[in-house]
């Protein structure tokens, strides 16, 4: 594995003992200072979030991840076969996936090929370690490559052997939180890291009824709540704050003009939080907000438009009967 050092700033300092994150404390500081307030959903993915995350894609009322599997348990094969064409095929994940979604996709793979290797790309070392772990243990004829690389940046891959195409897989519905420019730069980036003949399977929640929208951002269980408040938890860990959990509550959204589901934190009283590490101030009037993500949930063909925007040309796409999600596969030309 090789580790680039792409950064000449510092990344982290120490105060008090504590080692502050720089992308943290820049990300907090800005977001806090906002009107209105704002912070970036990737601060939800420390451990704990991330604990959280996986409890909620077991969720009755989080269809995504099930409908998901279920369309890549069906069709699978048929992804595989469109995208190798008549070559092998070395997939590529965005992100250190979970086993079980692209185990799906590894073992059509295998059963064309025998064998395949599998390239997961994530700025998190930890998570890069388990997912080799459990995908090598898990699956016969796997060979893991663990990339340490921020996708979002642009991929870095070296080229492919000859009569090998890569099949990027992007999918859980990750593009879905980022705003449209943003999805349509990073699909780009992508695109401008692969060769002709490669390609890129595509994950998106689909529009649908208002309440199963919100029942999956609001579950009865409060899992999601408690994902959403850890970010508060996190920031008093990290950044030595005094977040009192108890006066901040969970709510989701849906915007309907911008098709997103929106998390929001709400203070549910005038009060005034002290970050220690940022020697700062954060005033809240009693119901004031802090905007934490946006799920974008895609109209059928839309997902079509953003790859065919960022350079891939739609060659596929898989749905399920209800049409809750779809799965597009995009080839570069
Ligand atoms: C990771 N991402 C696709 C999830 C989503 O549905 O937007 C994160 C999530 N937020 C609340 N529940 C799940």
């Amino acid at each position: 594995m090789t580790h680039r050092r792409s950064r000449t700033y510092r990344t982290s300092w120490t105060t008090g003992g504590l080692r502050v994150d720089e992308k943290v404390a820049a990300a907090v500081r800005e977001g806090l200072a906002a009107r209105p307030k704002w912070l970036p959903p990737w601060l939800f993915y420390d451990e704990a979030g991330s604990r959280l995350f996986e409890a909620i894609t077991q969720l009755p009322e989080y269809y995504l991840t099930r409908t998901e599997r279920g369309i890549l348990a069906g069709h699978a094969a048929e992804m595989v076969a469109k995208a190798a064409g008549d070559a092998r095929l070395r997939l590529v994940e965005l992100g250190a996936g979970s086993a079980d979604k692209t185990r799906l996709l590894l073992a059509a793979a295998i059963e064309r090929q025998q064998t395949v290797t599998y390239e997961p790309l994530d700025v998190s070392v930890t998570a890069l370690e388990a997912a080799r772990k459990r995908i090598e243990g898990e699956i016969e004829g796997v060979t893991v490559l663990p990339r340490r690389m921020d996708y979002t940046q642009g991929l870095g891959l070296d080229s492919a052997a000859p009569g090998e195409r890569r099949l990027v897989l992007y999918i859980g519905s990750s593009i879905g939180n980022f705003v449209p420019g943003a999805a349509g730069a990073l699909l780009e980036g992508v695109r401008r890291g692969l060769a002709p003949g490669d390609g890129l399977l595509l994950g998106v929640d689909l529009v649908k009824d208002e309440a199963s929208l919100l029942a999956a951002y609001n579950d009865a269980a409060g899992v999601t709540a408690a994902f959403n408040l850890n970010l508060l938890a996190r920031l008093n860990g990290e950044l030595e704050g005094d977040f009192d959990l108890e006066k901040f509550e969970h709510r989701a959204i849906f915007n309907r003009e911008q098709s997103r589901v929106e998390m929001h934190l709400v203070s549910t009283c005038a009060q005034r939080v002290w970050l220690e590490a940022l020697g700062m101030t954060a005033l809240f009037n009693e119901g004031e907000t802090i905007h934490t993500e946006n799920s974008y949930k895609y109209a059928p063909g839309a997902a079509e438009k953003i790859l065919t925007a960022a350079g891939f040309t739609p060659a596929g796409s898989w749905t399920d009967e209800q049409e809750r999600f779809a799965v597009c596969l995009g080839l570069v030309e």
